[in-house]
């Protein structure tokens, strides 16, 4: 074990800021010298590459995750494209940003139940959903995986709904011929949040899309509504990604693809090295479609195992304890069932994996899971 004190973090972020801390230093300095701290040339050319990476047209830096799928919502709703009280179909068990996106801008989420294996939106279970008030499905690849299917593409384009991606926790995850998740379907938001695969120091988010009349309205509306200085063609908000968050993004966007081939490495241990009959791996996709964001496996003593691995000096987090239903933010929903999304919340429990975390310590982790 190399982390301080022979405890294994379930992420490290000194340790991860650390890993390109020169870089970042020189990149920081470069701003705060430079004068200028909003919508800069840092803004253009992280927009400019990020957009070249993802595969779409346009990158519209935001505030954060959230923020960016609101404005894809709420950029529809200027658009006529949607309406309050319209339905857009999403996985029950994703994290509350996805679904407060929703509920911000007037549209009903219509909760679908994840794939006990795929832990993604059950493909199988969303056209039983659709009604005439459906206007889009937000799938979200949750734990760094990939949510989309040829079947859900299918899916949108027969019944006309937009396809949005909620791509917080996937940066640099493909399909099987080589598409990034963020360029699937007609516009997609990504979190730059510390933890996430590429995160700032700080919040950030982006709009990736191909649509020009979308991107327009979802920069214009992060700029207060303005279309030209002074003049207002929304009511909009102030949802900028600052030049600092910019500029560090620059740097880590070059190290993205390194640090996800380290994680896939992680990944790669604990599935093949995990043996515990009462600890379950949850996977179905093949390598390039996952960037193991997080490591979910499931365990129906999993506060045992949680306290275990704790005792033994092993952060493990879940994620969500908790479903979106079940809040107390969206109480008219407590009463729903939801089965599946119930269970994995019942048993989820999140192995450390990042860019920093040492083959030993992925070891260590996988012996005291074999000896639970
Ligand atoms: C799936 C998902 N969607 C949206 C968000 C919101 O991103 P942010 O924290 O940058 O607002 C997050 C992360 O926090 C997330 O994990």
């Amino acid at each position: 074990m190399t982390e301080q004190q022979g405890r294994i973090s379930f992420l490290n972020l000194a340790r991860v800021t650390e890993k390109y801390g020169a870089e970042i230093d020189l990149a920081v300095s470069r701003v705060v010298k430079s004068g200028r701290y909003l919508l800069g040339e840092e803004n253009e050319r992280f927009e400019a590459e990020f957009a070249r990476y993802i595969g779409t047209r346009h990158a519209i830096g935001c505030a954060s995750g959230l923020d960016a799928l609101m404005l894809i919502f709420r950029a529809y709703m200027e658009m006529g494209v949607m309406k309050p009280g319209d339905e857009v179909i999403v996985p029950a068990n994703t994290f509350i940003a996805t679904i407060l996106a929703l509920t911000e801008n007037g549209l009903k989420p219509v909760l679908a139940e994840p794939g006990m294996e795929s832990l993604q939106i059950d493909d199988a279970q969303i056209e039983d959903l659709i009604t005439e008030r459906t206007r889009a499905i937000c799938i979200v690849h949750l734990y760094g995986r990939l949510a989309y299917t040829e079947r859900i593409g299918e899916i949108c384009r027969i019944n006309g709904l937009k396809l949005i991606e909620d791509n917080a926790q996937a940066h640099g995850c493909m399909t099987g011929d080589g598409c990034k998740t963020g360029s699937l379907g007609d516009a997609a938001a990504h979190s730059f949040y510390p933890g996430k695969n590429m995160g700032a120091l700080g919040d950030g988010g982006v709009v990736t899309t191909d649509d020009e009349e979308l991107a327009r309205t979802v920069r214009s509306l992060a700029n207060y509504g303005s279309t030209e200085k002074y003049m207002f063609r929304y009511c909009g908000r102030n949802s900028r990604l600052d030049e600092i968050q910019a500029a560090i993004l620059n740097v880590k966007l070059k190290h993205l693809d390194e640090d996800n081939a380290h994680r896939k490495e992680i990944g790669r241990y604990y599935i093949n090295h995990i043996d515990n009959a009462s600890v379950l791996l949850p996977q179905t996709l093949p390598p390039e479609s996952n960037v193991f964001h997080l490591f979910p496996v499931l365990c129906t003593r999993r506060d045992e195992l949680q306290e275990y691995l704790a005792g033994n000096g092993v952060e493990t987090l879940i994620h969500y304890p908790l479903p979106p239903h079940k809040q107390e933010c969206y109480r008219e929903w407590n009463g729903i069932s939801l089965p599946v999304t119930e269970r994995i919340a019942a048993e989820e429990l999140s192995l450390p994996i990042g860019p920093v975390i040492s083959m030993e310590e992925a070891a260590e982790v996988v012996r005291l899971i074999n000896m639970f």
